[in-house]
């Protein structure tokens, strides 16, 4: 996996996974709740992924309304269609954040959570961002801080190889430390910040830490010297510390909230 483009058949599937943990079902919770839809509104989701938000929202924008999915991935893109297939009003198109196919002041709202630290150039996405808002729209976007991860582990150096590995396939695996400044150069009015925390103090089957722990040590296989065995037991202490209740996972993922400004 590596920037947008990496995110085939089998990563879709397993980012959808991930993404239907509970920790990720808040999240989404959280998203909706500070976008404010409103029956008829016209929403875009940036790097829709697997379409679980654009779903969402357009439960929330109803038939009257619209949600554009855009993504760089074909596979995650037949996900969304698959999963909107009962809401016309939901449409996914590939594109790239860069370059969005939609006029100037085409959306009430836009979101793209997860994306920006897979985008060379985010600068751009966020003057693309602005252009599609409307004067008066609001946007919200999240990315992961991978500065923030904290995990007990008793063979430190292991596991900072397997994290380095992991980190090295964002561009940006430290966005929202300057993503304030990077939204103001935009044009953007910020109005809120948040953190989200992906917290697991237990060793959990469905949690996102663990999820999260089974596609780091897949993709760590082949890098750093990792090899598939020793990927392997890495995971496999985690899974003895959680069974001696010593597991410990946190994570944090940042939400900004922001206004492109009325005209006049
Ligand atoms: C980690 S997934 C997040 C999916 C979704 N936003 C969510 O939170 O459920 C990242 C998504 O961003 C897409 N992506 C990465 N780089 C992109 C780019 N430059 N333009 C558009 N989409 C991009 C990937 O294809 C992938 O679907």
């Amino acid at each position: 996996m590596s920037g947008g483009a990496g995110f085939d058949a089998a990563t879709s599937r397993k980012v959808e996974a991930l993404y239907l943990t509970p920790e990720v079902a808040t999240q989404r919770f959280q998203v909706l709740k500070a976008l404010e839809l409103r029956e008829g509104e016209r929403v875009i989701d940036i790097g829709c992924g697997p379409g679980l938000l654009a779903h969402e929202m357009a439960a929330s924008v109803g038939r009257d309304g619209c949600v554009c999915g855009i993504d760089i991935s074909e596979d995650m893109l037949a996900i969304s269609r698959e999963r909107c297939a009962e809401q016309n009003w939901a449409k996914f198109q590939m594109a790239e954040a860069t370059d969005l196919p939609h006029p100037d002041d085409s959306f009430d709202a836009a979101v793209s959570t997860q994306v920006y630290e897979y985008v060379a150039d985010v600068p751009a996405a966020l003057s693309e961002l602005w252009r599609v808002t409307r004067p008066g729209g609001r946007v919200v976007i999240i990315d992961t801080d991978y500065g923030s991860l904290v995990i007990h582990t008793e063979n430190q150096a292991r596991t900072e190889r397997v994290v380095q590995a992991w980190d090295d396939h964002f561009l940006h695996p430290g966005l929202p430390r300057i993503l304030s400044r990077l939204l103001r150069d935009a044009g953007f009015i910020i109005r809120r910040r948040d953190v989200i925390p992906m917290f697991n103090p237990e060793y959990q089957d469905n949690s996102y830490g663990r999820r999260l722990f089974g596609m780091m040590a897949s993709f760590a296989v082949g890098r750093n010297h990792i090899s598939r065995q020793e990927a392997d037991t890495w995971l496999a202490e985690f899974a003895e510390l959680g069974r001696q209740g010593r597991f410990f996972f946190s994570l944090n993922r940042y939400l900004f909230v922001a206004d492109k400004p009325d005209a006049g």
